[in-house]
């Protein structure tokens, strides 16, 4: 309800009063009893040694893959570990129960990887067991080994010149099992707080399936810096957030969120999550990449051996790929492999787009649209936010406004633009609008725990989500965009999907509750961070399929997932017009860039508050050398088109403007490298 008070502040132009990220709004990690339950193991670990062992005679190498189950000593509990030796020197680590009383989740693989990873020729590896205490994988020629150590279970992975990383160094390792609930007797205690059920800010979590975290712990053996797993308002070399003198007392944490106002310096979560880190020293890289959609923690410290990195997911696998390679190029280049590379975006979209929150009517648009002509200024697409609507119905029109909308599009195509027009992932409730009526008669939305339609609160208010997890949802989807379908729309229309993480403004954490369920009855829980993406990429298919002719999609998101750079672009979200802003976006960018999304930027000017003309000229002088250069605004903002603060400022953002015009054959140059080699334009 706060939230829903301060969106509605904003609404009334009133909300300048305080500029400032709800933090209470959003979990620590001591509020979110599965970080917690890890953390808390990472501290006594130093007294623990970890209680996973290879049982030696279960061990099997055959066909690249090494095989073995995995005791918890503590609980007899039993995993089964695969190793996957790939092409192009990436190996990949699976552990799942061995006897698990319900399947985990493991569909993420389906929609995340391009193909089923090749394995290696079995003749360029050799293996070999030494003493019953460890199994060492020579692989790449020889170049690497992996050496898996039974007691407890770690792996070492290492060249000639010495270590490079290793999985589970410091016995973080924890996997907990699926478990059936037994409730305590008279007399005994009570559950453990925070397994079966847990509560935050009013709304309570029942996890059917008690506790079902995983962590892992992964060491860069004399790295003194990593880079990654956005998206995080900070630095690009991570900060510590454990050990001696850390920077940061929380982990980094990836759930998609709606961070409204979110702060700069922090490691709170945004709106996307890519968990893939890198770290590069002279002469030797490294990469990790857990595949796995649920909310994740991770805690990087440091030391003179280099930077330790705690992994904690809530739900899923164990499903790590551990890449090496002698320059970081080598490593993008693996991660690409399997994940897919950034497409090459329609060179419109390289241009330079007009935005804000909203252009009212087709009135405005014109006007808009000549004014970049009369003061000279090139463009190439302009926006229309959720205004543009019947009501928050998105593939409507307000039609008092919007009279003729092909004629508009028509207008705008004469000179070469483009319009891109919001499509939100919240369904307005409402059985007279086709959009609902459909996905409801098909049983398309996501359920809550009764089996009804899930319903909850985002700007058209009562809404519903499409369960994207279903392929006939996502075919059903694509097939709302086609020029016959999607009223008032022509091939000039590209599409704006926001609010995909999902945003839902009476929701725990403004999101979804963990408990709504999916396609095969699988908890919203298990696939949060990849819902926006499934959604992102549904839209994607939509363009493509309206047109008999093969055309590059533009689809630009807010949330991300591994997966999102095949796609198209995204953009770091609601800023503030602040120099800090400002400052921050070139980092955020490049850890975002680094984790395969190429095709990303910030809003130019900053979405809240109200830019003074130099940071919103230096803003447009930054912009036009990041990847996706768009100008955007608050609707309480004043307005602040590149011509409205006079000279010299009009000049000079002429000039920024152009200057990106002039480098274009250069960024389409890159952007068509970044599409099979993983190196990003921004760099
Ligand atoms: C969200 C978006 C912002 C957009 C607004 C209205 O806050 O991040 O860019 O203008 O919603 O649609």
């Amino acid at each position: 309800m706060i939230r829903l008070l301060s969106r509605t502040l904003f609404f009334l132009g009133l909300a300048n009063l305080a500029l400032a990220v709800k933090r209470e709004d959003f979990k620590t990690c001591a509020q979110s009893s599965f970080c917690q339950r890890n953390r808390q193991l990472a501290k006594e670990a130093a007294s623990n040694s970890s209680p996973y062992s290879v049982i030696a005679n279960t061990l099997q190498f055959q066909d690249s893959v090494f095989k073995a189950d995995i005791l918890n000593q503590k609980n007899n509990v039993k995993f089964a570990l695969q190793v996957f030796f790939l092409e192009n020197n990436a190996v990949r680590i699976r552990i799942n129960e061995k006897a698990a009383i319900k399947p985990r989740y493991d569909e993420a693989k389906n929609h995340v990887l391009v193909k089923e990873p090749i394995l290696k020729s079995p003749k360029t590896l050799t293996g070999k067991e030494n003493q019953g205490q460890e199994f060492s994988i020579s692989y790449s020629d020889g170049l690497y080994t992996a050496k898996i150590q039974f007691s407890p279970f770690k792996i070492d992975f290492s060249s000639e010149a010495g270590p490079i990383l290793t999985v589970n160094e410091r016995g973080l390792f924890n996997f907990e099992h699926f478990r059936t609930k037994v409730e305590p007797k008279e007399g005994e205690a009570p559950l453990e707080e925070g397994l079966w059920e847990e509560s935050f800010k009013g709304f309570t979590d029942p996890k059917k399936n008690g506790p079902s975290s995983i962590s892992v712990d992964v060491s860069f053996h004399n790295f003194a810096h990593v880079y990654g797993i956005p998206e995080h308002a900070s630095q690009l070399s991570l900060k510590t957030t454990a050990g001696e003198a850390h920077q940061y007392d929380e982990p980094y944490r990836l759930y998609n969120l709606d961070v409204f106002e979110y702060e700069v310096d922090n490691p709170m979560a945004l709106y996307g999550s890519i968990p893939f880190m890198v770290a590069h020293r002279k002469g030797s890289s490294a990469g990790v990449f857990w595949l796995n959609s649920a909310e994740m923690w991770v805690d990087v410290a440091k030391d003179n051996k280099g930077s330790h990195t705690h992994w904690i997911a809530e739900s899923g696998l164990a499903d790590i790929f551990v890449f090496l390679g002698q320059e970081p190029k080598s490593v993008l280049k693996q991660y690409g492999d399997l994940t897919g590379f950034t497409a090459l975006p329609p060179a419109f979209s390289l241009g330079y787009h007009q935005c804000r929150w909203n252009y009212n009517d087709q009135e405005d648009v014109k006007g808009v649209d000549a004014k970049f002509d009369e003061f000279d200024i090139p463009y190439d697409v302009i926006w229309l936010d959720i205004e543009h609507t019947d009501g928050k119905r998105y593939f409507t029109w307000d039609q008092n406004k919007f009279t003729n909308p092909i004629e508009m599009q028509k207008n705008l195509t004469i000179k070469g633009r483009k319009l891109v027009n919001i499509v939100d992932p919240h369904i307005k409730r409402d059985d007279s609008y086709y959009v609902y009526k459909e996905a409801t008669q098909k049983g398309y939305f996501v359920k809550d725990p009764s089996g009804n339609d899930f319903d909850g609160w985002c700007w058209p208010g009562s809404s519903s989500w499409v369960d994207y997890t279903l392929p006939e949802a996502c075919k059903w989807w694509a097939s709302l965009f086609k020029l016959d379908k999607y009223a008032g729309s022509t091939e000039a229309l590209y599409v704006w999907n926001d609010m995909n993480e999902p945003s839902v403004f009476n929701g725990p954490e403004i999101t979804m509750q963990k408990d709504r369920v999916h396609h095969g009855g699988w908890e919203h829980r298990d696939l949060h961070n990849m819902y926006g993406f499934l959604f992102h990429r549904s839209t994607a298919d939509g363009l493509v399929q309206r047109l008999d002719i093969n055309r590059r999609p533009f689809v630009l998101s807010r949330a991300f997932f591994p997966g999102t750079q095949r796609v198209s672009a995204i953009w770091t979200g609601d800023n503030t017009a602040t120099w800090e802003h400002l400052k921050i976006s070139s980092p955020m960018l490049l850890s975002i860039s680094l984790a395969g999304v190429s095709f990303s930027g910030a809003d130019v000017g900053g979405f809240f508050g109200n830019p003074e003309p130099e940071l919103l000229t230096r803003w447009y002088q930054a912009g036009a050398f990041q990847p996706f250069f768009r100008g955007h605004a608050h609707i309480d903002s004043k307005r602040r088109e590149p011509w409205l603060f006079g000279e010299p400022y009009t000049s000079q953002i002429r000039t920024a403007i152009r200057n990106r015009y002039h480098l274009l054959p250069y960024w389409y140059t890159l952007f068509f490298q970044n599409s099979f080699d993983g190196v990003s334009p921004m760099r």
